[in-house]
């Protein structure tokens, strides 16, 4: 039955995991099936042909899957890839820009957002452009922070080192007088007690895995598709590779442990 059908969520390594987790407390009786894209990972540093042409083969990975509906728990995906996916794909697919641009606009008091990502989500200003078209008053400010990701993968989470790159890094924006700040990509909640302590305790951090979850659930309670089951939803993980030190991380961005993780051969993704 279309309902049991589980829910497909992808991203170009294990970052996603920090949206899963969100998921899981936000529809419990879910199944999902994860995939990274660990063999290719960082996206964020890549063309935007090439982030477009690896979200359609982990899109298709999932539709073979037989999911019921794709979350692209990557941000730079998401910036990049979101239309082409939603043409090419016949299921709901949710993103990370809009439910978190939304949730930033709902937190603002004094219009001043910042928004912090990878390079190539920053560079294609997809949350400034969102945000704007949703309130064209509010200014935003963006920053890409591409070393918050190998601090991420690394267990650095309040690492000396991660202040004074968060240093660095957010004192632009602290100077902007933000109230709100994105965490526009999938590893920074990670790091987000560093991120708060650096930007200031005034200031909302914004989780988009937390926004994208309640859109997931708005959206199958839209099309009716929610399961009706009572227990709790199993998860399967697949990746393209299994590195060093996999299951140490990826439990780091659960916040759980992970048993069972299958490795999918490149070629298997490719058309
Ligand atoms: N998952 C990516 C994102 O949220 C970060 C890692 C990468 O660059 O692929 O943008």
């Amino acid at each position: 039955m279309e309902k049991e059908k589980p829910i497909g969520v992808f991203d170009s390594g294990i970052g996603g995991l920090t949206v899963v987790k969100r998921i899981a407390s936000t529809l419990p009786n879910e199944d999902i099936v994860y995939f990274g894209d660990t063999a290719r990972v960082p996206y964020g540093s890549k063309s935007n042909s090439t982030v477009i042409e690896y979200s359609i083969q982990d899109a298709k990975f999932l539709i073979n899957k037989n999911v019921k509906a794709i979350v692209v728990a990557c941000n730079t995906s998401s910036s990049i890839a979101l239309k082409e996916l939603r043409k090419q794909f016949n299921v709901p697919i949710i993103g990370m820009i809009e439910p978190g641009a939304k949730y930033a606009l709902k937190e603002t008091r004094n219009g001043r957002i910042g928004v912090i990502g990878t390079r190539a989500t920053i560079s294609n200003k997809a949350y400034s452009t969102e945000i704007k078209k949703l309130n064209p008053e509010v200014e935003v400010f963006e920053k890409a922070c591409p070393l918050f990701v190998p601090l991420a993968e690394e267990g650095w989470i309040k690492h000396k080192a991660v202040y004074d790159i968060a240093e660095e890094y957010l004192k632009e924006l602290r100077e902007k007088k933000i109230d709100t700040l994105v965490l526009g990509c999938t590893h920074y909640p990670i790091l987000s007690e560093v991120i708060q302590e650096v930007i200031g305790s005034d200031v909302k951090l914004v989780d988009s895995g937390i926004s994208s979850a309640e859109s997931v659930k708005f959206e199958l309670d839209r099309i009716g598709l929610n399961t009706n089951k009572f227990s709790p939803g199993n998860q399967d993980y697949f990746v393209s590779d299994i590195p060093v030190k996999f299951k140490e991380v990826a439990e780091l961005f659960l916040g759980r442990e992970v048993s069972q993780i299958q490795k999918v051969e490149l070629e298997a993704l490719l058309p």
